[in-house]
């Protein structure tokens, strides 16, 4: 394994993610992670870049200990900057320019006694093309050390201590604007560190397996919700396979599914995946609590403090039925189908504070019953999980699907949501969806659905003048759902998809399709 130490760069989490796609298990911690709490031995350690600059007073550092630990150690951008401060203070300075962008380092060649020092360069090339960002740099190099590569601006791109296994690089491998930067990755992790390349997503599910069954004991209980969209549903069978009948799977119908939803989820659930699952319909009282409502907001409230007081009580109904089995204790935990980038966002350096927030306190969220959380997808990226889902058996087609928000199609209907809209955006988004499969464009688009204005407008039909709805479809594509451009789908399409809603979903007279990217629009419509 090797150790990642966070300092806070917006790249961090990409370092794990490469080593993994080089099947080399690695684990990411905070910066300030004591090593003698560590309970595994790294075989090396990484140090990322980050924000800050090493030589201010409120600047992360990492425990001395890591430098005493005699594994390799690997700095990037900050981490370089650590390293050298490490070892004398006096090295780092802010550099005149801040340096950001594309650059081509040369790679220095060594031999003789210095040749190992060109081990983290080795078969790069003589020059590379990188990606930098910083404002800091070394002023000279701390003692016993050698440059490996420079750049014009940059004498110190790469260093590498004649003694240690110590290397810093000034700019970041992690990014895909460094395009060996995996080669580089690689390198410093299997050649220089040993490390082995045995991570693969079956040793995932089995270790997974094992430690979900240690955490719960052999008759401990975990409770979930379920959405039928691929994080939660590929928890919940790593539950099912690991505790059988001990998971309980809850779905509840919020009456804002699309169409046939909670039908198709069970169905896949409960006969395809053998999950032990509860559905509950409480369509009529959602819908009943959003009758007048056409306030966004007010209805993302209702949905989500609903749904909050729904699952309470089924989880407090099952856990007291569960009570009279013999061959079960109470339910302790809560899954929660969080994902890696989550969990970064949650342990920062700047304290446990953060961490201790997400993963401890759920006690408040089901009332009185105190649970813990289990969170077995907390390792992974989404790419990752839709392998493990595949491992799991789980059909592509599900894999694959588009997030679905859990305000779901209230906020796809504008204004007050009535079981005529929802009858109308159910229809129109189905034919909308059937035509993109069909297209074979499903999973070129991101996301993609039909929502329901709030106004109405005039057509023609047949003869007779109508005033009707209007439907408005959006598909994007995106890598991170925090920007997304609108899909260019052919005219052809669109004259199909346009005329099959009119034809065939009464009451809808014109379509229109949302040519708006995010930003400054946002995917959903409210
Ligand atoms: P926006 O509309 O903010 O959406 O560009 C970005 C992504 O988040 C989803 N989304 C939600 N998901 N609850 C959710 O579970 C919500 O309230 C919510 N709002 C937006 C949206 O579908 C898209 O994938």
């Amino acid at each position: 394994t090797i150790l990642v130490l966070d300092f806070g760069s917006q790249y961090s989490h990409l370092i794990t993610r490469r080593l993994r796609e080089l099947n080399v298990y690695s684990e990411m911690l905070p910066c300030t992670q004591k090593i003698a709490d560590l309970t595994w031995n790294p075989k090396g350690i990484i140090l990322s870049g980050g924000p800050y600059s090493v030589y201010s007073d409120d600047a992360p550092h990492a425990d001395p200990a890591v430098f005493d630990l005699g594994v390799p150690i690997l700095g990037i951008c900050y981490g370089l900057q650590e390293i050298a401060w490490n070892l004398d203070n006096k090295n780092v300075v802010a550099g005149e320019k801040r340096e950001y962008g594309h650059a081509e380092v040369t790679v220095q060649k060594h031999a003789g006694k210095k040749a190992h020092i060109d081990r983290l360069f080795q078969n790069l090339g003589e020059n590379l093309e990188v990606w930098m960002s910083h404002g800091d740099k070394l002023s000279q190099l701390p003692a016993g050390f050698e440059p490996v590569a420079s750049t014009p601006n940059a004498p110190y791109a790469g260093i590498a201590s004649i003694e240690r296994p110590l290397f810093g690089i000034q700019f970041h491998p992690e990014v895909t604007h460094t395009p060996k930067g995996k080669q580089l990755l690689s390198n410093f992790a299997v050649e220089i560190c040993g490390a082995r390349q045995d991570w693969t997503m079956e040793k995932f599910v089995d270790k997974e397996i094992e430690r979900i069954r240690a955490m719960v004991g052999p008759k401990g209980q975990v409770i979930g919700a379920v959405s039928g969209g691929v994080d939660s549903t590929v928890a919940a069978k790593l539950m099912q396979n690991a505790i059988g009948d001990r998971f309980h799977a809850v779905l509840v119908d919020n009456g804002v599914l699309r169409m046939d939803e909670a039908k198709i989820v069970k169905k896949t659930l409960t006969e395809h995946l053998g999950i032990n699952l509860t559905v509950v319909d409480a369509t009529d009282l959602f819908l009943g609590r959003l009758k007048g409502v056409s306030e966004p907001e007010k209805k993302r409230k209702i949905i989500g403090n609903t749904f909050i007081e729904i699952f309470q009580d089924k989880a407090k109904q099952i856990a007291e039925a569960a009570k009279d089995s013999p061959k079960a204790g109470d339910i302790e935990w809560l899954l929660q189908g969080t994902l890696y980038p989550d969990v970064i966002e949650s342990i920062s350096f700047k304290g446990p504070s953060a961490t201790i927030k997400t993963h401890h306190n759920v006690g408040g969220l089901l009332e009185g019953m105190h649970l813990k959380l289990i969170e077995p997808l907390r390792e992974l990226f989404k790419d990752e999980v839709r392998a493990l889902g595949t491992n799991l058996g789980i059909s592509e087609e599900l894999v694959w699907r588009h997030p679905f928000p859990g305000p779901g199609l209230a906020i796809r209907i504008l204004g007050e949501v009535n079981e005529e809209q929802l009858r109308i955006g159910r229809e129109a988004d189905k034919i909308f969806i059937d035509e993109i499969v069909a297209a074979g464009l499903y999973r070129k688009i991101s996301q993609a659905y039909a929502a329901v204005l709030k106004d109405r407008a005039v057509g023609v039909m047949g003869d007779k003048r109508v005033y009707g709805q209007i439907i408005a479809l959006r598909a994007v594509e995106t890598t991170d759902f925090m920007t997304a451009d609108w899909f260019p789908f052919d005219g052809e399409f669109l004259k199909r998809v346009s005329r099959r809603i009119v034809n065939e979903v009464d009451g809808v007279c014109r379509v229109l399709y949302d040519v708006t990217s995010k930003p400054p629009g946002t995917i959903e419509m409210e």
